[in-house]
């Protein structure tokens, strides 16, 4: 096991009916401005809750933050912030509302342009503190301390990290509205998110591996569940806990991390406008494919505990683990090759280009360049798996 320093500070608030507890979490004195998205809170009664606890409280209201949030967008509620004075923030939303409401708390407290602080986060001085309701299952936004911000102007996304939430309310009620799309890539998201945590070298922490295996093999369970009955609370609590016990911080305690699927998948964000868990379902079959001498150890460990597979060579039972990781992608309905998503060559030497550009290379080895990045797309780009 490697050394490691964790501490994470948010309080977690879980459960039905609990976002009226936001009525006491938030200090009375407090200016508030609370974040929305789009406006699907109106629509599922999450909206009047939250204005409702916060009856007698100090706010006002910034809407329009946008999947994948635009740097264009939340420049206008830092200015909005500053005009108003606000000094707390609410984000009422999935994790793009969330993480562009960490890049306000930042922006809020720096004098420059907000865009400086995604670039580079050691000019973050300081946040006014930031407190989530959760509204999606599957960034970990909540619980931790990174956010992934676009710039639409040039097609670029960066994740930076500097402060978590003071608390996060999680009801899971409130995933009942949730398109059944945005309900499989925020399984998708976490299932990746678990894997980057995992998929590296075997041996580091026997208890850190089961936990994370407990986390996959819970989504592997839920998952055909919730297709059936995305209304079902403890379907739904299972889904939500997972999603957020993947990404902050719990599972990467001493191990290795990999994170090369993640960088891959953003590009494809910035350039197609793909939804994240859907741009993971299609470029981590791949990143398996491609390293699977240098994960196959680990690959085989997951193939026996996660999907039941002891039989065949070394070789068929890292083959057919991959294959059921990419079928699990396909049976939550997504896309797992490129074609499908009418993506071709000229992307994939585009991200090349930008990875060599950066000087970038990632994964638990530092080794997934941007030739390593356009293997692991090339091998995207063929038909789609046998048994489809
Ligand atoms: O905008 P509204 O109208 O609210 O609609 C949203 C949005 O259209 C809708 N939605 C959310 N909750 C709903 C709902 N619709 C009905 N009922 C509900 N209860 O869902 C759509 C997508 O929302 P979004 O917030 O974009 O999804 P998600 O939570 O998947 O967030 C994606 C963003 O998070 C970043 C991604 O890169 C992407 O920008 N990530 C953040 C991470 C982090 N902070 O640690 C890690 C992740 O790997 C990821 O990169
Ligand atoms: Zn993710």
């Amino acid at each position: 096991m490697k050394n490691f320093i964790f501490q994470n500070p948010t309080k977690l608030i879980f459960g039905k009916g609990m976002i009226a507890s936001l009525a006491n979490e938030i200090p009375a004195d407090k200016r508030i401005m609370i974040t929305f998205g789009g406006g699907s809170v109106k629509a599922n009664g999450v909206y009047t809750q939250v204005t409702e606890a916060l009856k007698n409280h100090n706010t006002i209201e910034f809407w329009g933050i946008e999947p994948n949030p635009s740097i264009e967008t939340l420049r206008k509620a830092v200015e909005l912030g500053k005009m108003e004075k606000v000094d707390y923030l609410l984000a009422v939303g999935g994790g793009s509302v969330i993480d562009g409401t960490k890049l306000i708390a930042a922006g809020l407290l720096y004098d420059g342009d907000a865009w400086d602080l995604v670039l580079n986060s050691k000019l973050i001085a300081g946040a006014v503190p930031f407190a989530t309701v959760l509204t999606l299952p599957a960034t970990g936004s909540e619980m931790n301390s990174g956010a992934v911000i676009s710039c639409k102007t040039t097609k670029e996304k960066y994740a930076f990290g500097y402060a978590f939430p003071v608390f996060s309310i999680l009801d899971p009620e409130v995933t009942f509205s949730l398109p059944p799309r945005q309900v499989a890539c925020g399984i998708a998201d976490t299932f990746v998110h678990v894997v980057e945590q995992y998929m590296t070298v075997v041996g580091q922490s026997r208890l850190m591996d089961r936990w994370a295996e407990g986390i996959l093999q819970t989504l592997v369970e839920i998952a055909p569940k919730i297709k059936e009955n995305q209304t079902n609370y403890d379907l739904m609590a299972d889904f939500m806990l997972s999603a957020t016990m993947a990404l902050n911080g719990f599972i990467a305690q001493g191990v290795s991390q990999d994170w090369a699927t993640h960088m891959i998948g953003h590009e494809l964000t910035a350039l197609h406008g793909l939804t994240h868990g859907a741009s993971l379902a299609i470029v981590y079959p791949g990143t398996l494919r491609v390293l699977k001498e240098k994960k196959g150890d680990k690959i085989l460990q997951f193939g026996e505990r996660v999907w039941g597979i002891t039989e065949g060579s070394r070789e068929q039972r890292i083959d057919s683990a991959i294959e059921r990781t990419e079928n699990f992608f396909r049976s939550l309905g997504l896309s797992t090759r490129l074609h499908e998503e009418n993506i071709d060559n000229a992307t994939i030497d585009e991200i090349e280009r930008r990875f060599n550009e950066r000087r970038m290379a990632y994964g638990e080895n530092a080794d997934v360049t941007g030739a390593v990045a356009k293997k692991i797309l090339k091998s995207c780009l063929l038909s789609q798996p046998t048994g489809e």
